[in-house]
């Protein structure tokens, strides 16, 4: 269906039966994610090489760790290694060891794709009843700081799979400028230097935190060198050992010690039984692009690809603001109910993933759009609904032979649980708010879950992170963002400005927007709309409120025609870095 200025006027009747449709019970499908059949051509692999590679990532030191990696002989993914290693000691407050990530692989020599999931998991003790008060509201201190806020960290896992199945170089050799780092100490960033002050009451109540955090009782100085000796000697063990270096031995008693030490439930056999997996990625198609991001048990392939298929029945590009906004809203508000309604972990439920990834059920949405004016949430009807902060980090690789990594990494909130595990060096995550931890109240980013995402022994806790590839045949990216639940719309944003012919720049550098189906407003990054366009989105029935911040995008794009590789880091992070070599 093309979007047309004189379709004005829906027939009542029309706009309930695909409402009706939309909300279709039938849980038909099974969890295993699935390519939405192809609504344009079919996406050819890129053919050359580009002969030089690219990094970005939120910090130059990271960065600098991807090329050196590469300079010495290994591909995307044993950068990715050095990457994701190095964010775990210079950027502690985003991502790091004792949190998760989820990646989407391209290996060029055979168009291999891949999901790396290395998201957290429940401890099997896990107890609903440990983030509730005695009078049943939520406790949100229990869900977002210390030892029960934490999940099982996958990022470990995923780094020594990433490093055996797909790098060139040993796991040793690419985690070596995180060790370094660690050991000899950098300069933190301001970023740092602000997210340990503004959690200081909460890490002061940890002696591992208030050591690490804090040596000598106050935030590191800016200019002065900041060692991580714990840290480097548990990047050591891994390196030395792999999964055995974190998961048995003595780092995990250490871990587990620590954790039930100070109230926490870990086992040994919750370290032990981890596994970080392969997946098969979400595949859509979308003007000419194939777009491979992240499946359950993130959320946001899912809601790309059903906004994706949703915008390709309109000419996004002959509408003014107000109406290409107004449409794009429409689809994240109908995906994100979907999200807050389904999904879940793929191991442990059952979602119909073949009618959200559908184009006809895309129709039917496309349908119950009112043009010109805002559907309110709450005449969706729905079987359950802020700060998004920006903690999670997000790099992108492509080397020299064309492979490409996205990776998205997270401890969740800033500084994660704030909980540092004696002897380890390792912050723990609070990614456990992921979960839909208390029926019917939303998580720190606003967003319900239903019990799909309720918490259970052994299963990966929802996410939004969207690490993804667009593929053309003229050019190519690799893109993602943290940012809790708008990392969706933001990586949505930044696929939709890179097919639009979008440099790496630009692409992180626009303004943003975001809804998520409640609360029922619209999030504006101030200057992204005129004062004309916010007027007629005000008039459709919109709310518009100004928010910040934005970001922190990384992008990498590849011009097939010219064999360019571009990096462009978010300027909303000043030691972000993206680098060509
Ligand atoms: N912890 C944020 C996310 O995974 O979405």
């Amino acid at each position: 269906m093309i979007f047309s200025p004189r379709w004005s006027v829906l027939p009542s009747r029309v706009f309930l039966a695909s409402l009706l449709f939309t909300c279709g019970a039938a849980l038909a499908a099974d969890g295993a994610p699935r390519t939405t059949p192809a609504t344009t051509t079919a996406v050819a692999q890129p053919a050359q090489r580009p002969g030089h590679s690219a990094v970005a990532s939120a910090n130059f030191l990271a960065t600098d760790a991807g090329l050196e990696i590469l300079a010495k002989g290994g591909n995307a993914f044993d950068a990715a290694v050095a990457v994701a290693a190095t964010l775990s000691v210079v950027e502690p407050e985003s991502s790091g060891i004792g949190g998760g990530f989820m990646a989407v692989l391209h290996r060029a020599k055979d168009g291999h794709n891949v999901f790396i999931d290395a998201r957290e998991t429940a401890p099997a003790a896990v107890d609903p009843k440990d983030y509730l008060n005695p009078d049943g509201t939520p406790n949100r201190d229990s869900a977002l700081k210390g030892p029960l806020s934490a999940g099982i960290p996958g990022e470990p896992a995923g780094l020594v799979l990433i490093a055996e199945r797909y790098g060139k170089l040993s796991l040793a050799q690419s985690l070596a400028p995180a060790i370094r780092l660690a050991r000899d100490g950098f300069k933190p960033d301001p970023r740092l230097r602000e997210a340990i002050a503004g959690q200081q009451k909460d890490l002061l109540r940890w002696a591992a935190s208030a050591a690490k955090f804090l040596p000598d009782g106050k935030p590191p100085v800016e200019g002065k060198l900041w060692r991580d000796p714990d840290q480097a000697k548990t990047l050591e063990a891994i390196a030395a050992h792999g999964n055995d270096g974190f998961y048995r031995g003595p780092t995990a008693k250490k871990l587990v010690d620590a954790v039930r030490a100070a109230g926490g439930n870990w086992t040994l056999a919750d370290l032990e039984s981890y596994q970080a997996k392969e997946r098969q990625p979400i595949s859509v198609d979308y003007r000419g692009y194939r777009i491979i991001t992240a499946p359950p048990p993130s959320s946001g392939g899912v809601a790309i690809a059903e906004i994706l298929n949703i915008l390709s029945g309109f000419e996004l590009e002959k509408l003014d603001q107000a109406h290409r906004v107004h449409l794009i809203v429409e689809a994240m508000r109908r995906a994100f109910r979907d999200h807050n309604d389904y999904l879940g972990d793929p191991d442990f439920v059952k979602m119909p993933l073949d009618m959200l990834l559908s184009p006809f059920y895309a129709d039917g949405l496309r349908q119950s759009i009112l043009p010109g004016k805002a559907t309110p949430s709450s005449m969706l009807p729905h079987r359950t609904a802020r700060d998004p902060g920006m903690h999670t980090t997000h790099f992108s690789i492509i080397d020299k032979d064309g492979n490409m990594a996205a990776v998205t990494s997270t401890v969740n909130y800033i500084l994660g649980s704030t909980f540092v595990a004696e002897g380890t060096g390792v912050l723990l995550n609070d990614e456990m708010d992921d979960f839909a931890l208390v029926p019917g109240k939303p998580n720190v980013y606003g967003l319900l879950g239903s019990a799909a995402n309720a918490p259970e022994g052994g299963k990966r806790m929802l996410s939004s992170m969207s690490p993804s590839l667009v593929i053309g045949a003229d050019r190519s990216a690799v893109i993602g963002s943290p940012g809790g639940s708008t990392i969706i719309t933001q990586v949505l944003e930044g696929i939709l400005h890179f097919i639009d012919g979008e440099s790496a720049q630009q692409i992180v550098a626009h303004k943003r927007f975001h809804h998520q189906f409640l609360p029922d407003v619209v999030d504006v990054e101030p200057g992204m709309f005129d004062k004309a366009t916010s007027a007629d989105l005000t008039a459709m029935g919109y709310t518009l409120n100004d928010r910040k911040p934005w970001g922190f995008m990384n992008v990498v794009t590849w011009d097939h025609r010219t064999n360019k590789l571009d990096a462009a880091s978010d300027p909303r992070r000043p030691s972000g870095s993206g680098r060509v070599q």
